[in-house]
């Protein structure tokens, strides 16, 4: 999950600052935050292809999967455990980032990270260790604990030590992280099944041990953040922590501003009433349609299990894995489109010409399963030109999301609301993204003994949904300061019905001046 708070300041306000030593070292910790959770995203699919590991936990997913001529390919993976194993962990960070808010804005950010980075060390070991499938889901759900803790803290932490021009950059950039941790579970994982004794399941989930430790690590080090002193009321030791953090002497405009966002947000008492407010309908539809569309893509099906799917498809398991990690270096370099691209095409052109992108691929590839594997699931031999095709397909609808729906579903809710609804709004986005992941993660594997080739039918129908909606309900917010959001609403065919002129009169600024957009989010 990306930089929640990062927003960076607008008008023309330049405040001096340097890329320090802090900085630095508050970067490497919070792309680890990414990474470990990119990391856990993709090694689950991995490991469940690996027959050493199937064999052990699920035998009677591994008798299936032996069984490739007798049974239906589309059902092998059909387990309510298996999927357990890869789900449990989206229900635990849903249920933890709604206690770790509370904790990071009492207790400060670094508190929540430490908590992140042991829980996420302790789901790593257990993981690596275990010997029963009780232990690999417990694993998984310390893990998701550690997920929740770690997507509520580090991105603040993260936005409120960048300097403040680097801050937009680093919202994409934790998005960033999470790809690259999915791509190193990719890689760890096919040369990990190549271990022989078949053990290698084993480092592939303690590997998460490694970001988990410097996570932690870091937590007991970096300082904590002037905003989060200020807000304990010890404002000498937070303007000499700014200037250690900028490098500069002349942090006072700065941290004016600070003091000003901190008084300002004091002054929300009631967020979640606030959100109910008429002038907030767009927010509100906002905060909930666009991570349940991001879900709906059906991302997750390739991230969380390409190795399975292409296994199913009859790629053997050498090949499944390296084909995940094809997908996974696809996903990397089309993010990187993303971050050159969002202020120049804007987000709407990219979230049509993704969605566009990703619907011909979708088809492509039902077409392709389904004139194979027909409706009962048995292929006979298959042709190298057809895996080739089914990978290609499925890169360029991986590329098409990670340009679009991948950071803009974070980007976009995190630019649109105003502080005075921010921490509530920002909630009800990630959650509802958990919720959704947790979902899909949950019936996959069912569906696709189900719904069969259809079922790239299925998310390809909410891709249209979702792309009329942006079509028809969002309106472009590149170039457009936070304080003056209000006017895309106020002008827009639909949501100015909610959004009047004297809801945000012009010249009212809705988050207060530059520092107010200082996120105090979560
Ligand atoms: C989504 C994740 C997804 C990842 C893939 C993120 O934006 O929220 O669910 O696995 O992108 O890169």
């Amino acid at each position: 999950m990306p930089a929640v708070g990062g927003i960076a300041p607008t008008g023309d306000k330049e405040y001096p600052g340097n890329l320090t030593l802090y900085v630095t070292v508050t970067c490497i910790v919070a792309a680890m935050g990414g990474l470990i959770f990119g990391y856990d995203i993709g090694i689950s699919g991995g490991v469940t292809s690996m027959p050493s590991f199937l064999k052990k936990f699920f035998p009677s997913v591994y008798r299936k999967q032996q069984d490739h001529n007798s049974s239906n390919q589309y059902c092998q993976y059909d387990s309510e455990t298996l999927t357990l194993f890869t789900s449990s962990l989206y229900l635990a960070a849903l249920l933890s980032s709604l206690v770790a808010s509370t904790v990071t804005r009492k207790f400060g950010r670094k508190l929540s990270m430490l908590f992140g980075g042991l829980l996420f060390f302790a789901g790593a070991l257990i993981n690596g260790f275990a010997k029963a499938v009780w232990m690999l889901i417990l694993g998984r759900i310390l893990l998701g604990f550690g997920i929740g803790f770690a997507n509520q803290s580090v991105p603040l932490y993260l936005s409120e030590m960048a300097p403040y021009k680097f801050r937009g950059a680093l919202n994409i950039g934790f998005q960033l992280s999470i790809t690259v941790g999915i791509l190193i579970a990719n890689v760890l994982n096919y040369f990990f099944a190549k271990i022989k004794g078949g053990w290698g399941w084993r480092l592939s989930l303690g590997g998460a041990m490694v970001p988990a430790l410097i996570i932690t690590i870091g937590s007991l080090v970096l300082p904590d953040t002037p905003n989060s002193m200020i807000e304990r009321g010890q404002r000498d030791e937070a303007r000499e922590k700014l200037r250690k953090v900028r490098g500069v002497e002349d942090v006072d405009e700065e941290f004016n501003d600070l003091v000003v966002a901190s008084e300002q947000s004091k002054l929300v008492e009631h967020p979640w009433r606030n959100l109910l407010q008429r002038k907030y309908r767009p927010h509100l539809t906002m905060a909930i349609l666009i991570p349940f569309f991001q879900q709906f893509t059906g991302i997750n099906v390739i991230m969380f299990y390409a190795p399975v799917l292409f296994n199913t498809i009859g790629f053997g398991n050498d090949a499944s894995l390296m084909s995940a990690v094809i997908t996974g270096i696809v996903n990397v370099v089309a993010t990187m489109v993303s971050i050159y691209g969002v202020d120049k095409w804007g987000r709407r052109f990219l979230f049509l010409e993704g969605g566009v992108q990703m619907l011909i691929c979708q088809v492509i590839v039902a077409v392709c399963i389904g004139a194979k594997f027909g409706v009962n699931g048995n292929p006979g031999e298959l042709p190298k030109w057809y895996a080739i095709v089914v990978v290609l397909f499925i890169c360029i609808y991986v590329a098409g999301f990670a340009w679009s729906w991948g950071p803009l579903g974070w980007l976009v809710p995190s630019e649109i609301f105003p502080l005075e609804i921010r921490s509530a709004a920002q909630s009800i986005n990630v959650s509802v993204n958990m919720l959704f992941t947790f979902l899909v993660a949950q019936i996959f594997l069912q569906m696709l003994c189900h719904l069969k080739f259809g079922l790239f039918l299925f998310f390809a129908f909410f891709v249209v949904l979702m792309s009329i909606f942006v079509f028809l309900f969002l309106p472009e917010t590149k170039g457009i300061p936070i304080e003056e959001m209000a006017r895309v609403w106020k002008t827009h065919w639909f949501w100015s019905r909610f959004v009047t002129e004297e809801d945000f009169p012009v010249g009212s600024l809705e988050m207060g001046k530059g520092g107010g957009s200082l996120s105090k989010s979560v």
